[in-house]
């Protein structure tokens, strides 16, 4: 590995649902480093996408590899062996992941929700695990919060409690998948900006999302999902500028 290795590459992936073939062969690469934004309408296969890269989902043909370790699989004489528990463990330690809905602990204030896996999977004495979790709550704005509970957290700084919480995993690679749906407008602003700081850091990104504003302004590269393929890819001047794929036309004119 060098620091020329993609983050994540997909070769011609395909995934099913018993009979229902939800990516046709999708292949894409993410530069270390980079931010790459996820577009399509609903059902296009952009959530299957994600959850396949930390093993929340199987694929059945193609393959993923993450800083060039083949995902779910190791191949040994040309044949492919799935991974353990404890090896497909290890490989979703280092991707973190943020869903639509917070999912924190309802039981343990934002401080513990943050200190809760360091101690648990990555093993940290309470002292440090607090110290990160602390460090981590200021970065996404929530230094006043450390001990409300999660229902006495507005939605928007719930998700930054939920953001905050898979960064002290020390993730190499963030997946976030619509982020800031499930929030009230006044809300999604503050959520995005804890994003962007993100990826001025330097944090590898992969984001479904419906906020083409984020998209234009932070990604690296724009990725137009529909019905299971990759239509279209580029940078967000060609995909929002430029789309050369008339189904890019029709579902940019339909969110604009
Ligand atoms: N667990 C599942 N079992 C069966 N079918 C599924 C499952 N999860 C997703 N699907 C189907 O796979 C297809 C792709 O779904 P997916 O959730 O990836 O779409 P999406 O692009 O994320 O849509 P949305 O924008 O609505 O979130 C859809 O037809 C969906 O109904
Ligand atoms: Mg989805």
């Amino acid at each position: 590995m060098n620091e020329n290795t993609p983050m994540v590459r997909f070769e011609n992936v395909h995934k099913f649902f018993s009979d229902l073939h939800v990516l046709k062969g999708v292949s894409f690469t993410v530069p270390a480093g980079s931010v790459c934004t996820v577009l399509g309408p609903s059902g296009s296969g952009k959530s299957t996408a994600l959850r396949c890269i930390n093993q929340l989902e199987q694929i059945q043909a193609g393959r993923i590899y993450v800083q060039d370790e083949l995902i779910g699989y190791k191949e040994k004489n040309g044949r492919l062996h799935e991974l353990t528990h404890a090896e497909t463990a290890k490989q979703r330690a280092k991707i973190g992941m943020v869903f639509q809905r917070f999912n924190l602990f309802p039981h343990m204030t934002t401080l513990e929700n943050v200190m809760e896996a360091p101690i648990h999977v990555l093993k940290k004495n309470r002292g440090e695990a607090r110290e990160t979790a602390e460090r981590l709550l200021s970065q996404v704005g929530l230094a006043d919060r450390l001990s409300h509970y999660p229902s006495e957290l507005s939605g928007g700084q719930q998700q930054r409690v939920a953001i905050a919480r898979a960064l002290a995993m020390e993730p190499e690679l963030m997946l976030f998948d619509e982020p800031t749906s499930a929030l009230d407008p006044e809300l999604v602003g503050e959520v995005l900006n804890v994003m962007k700081d993100l990826a001025q850091m330097g944090m590898t990104m992969i984001v479904v999302t419906h906020e083409l504003g984020f998209a234009r302004e932070v990604s690296d590269q724009v990725v137009l999902m529909d019905n299971g393929y990759i239509i279209e890819s580029g940078s967000p001047a060609e995909i929002f500028d430029n789309p050369r794929h008339p189904r890019t036309k029709e579902f940019l004119s339909k969110v604009l």
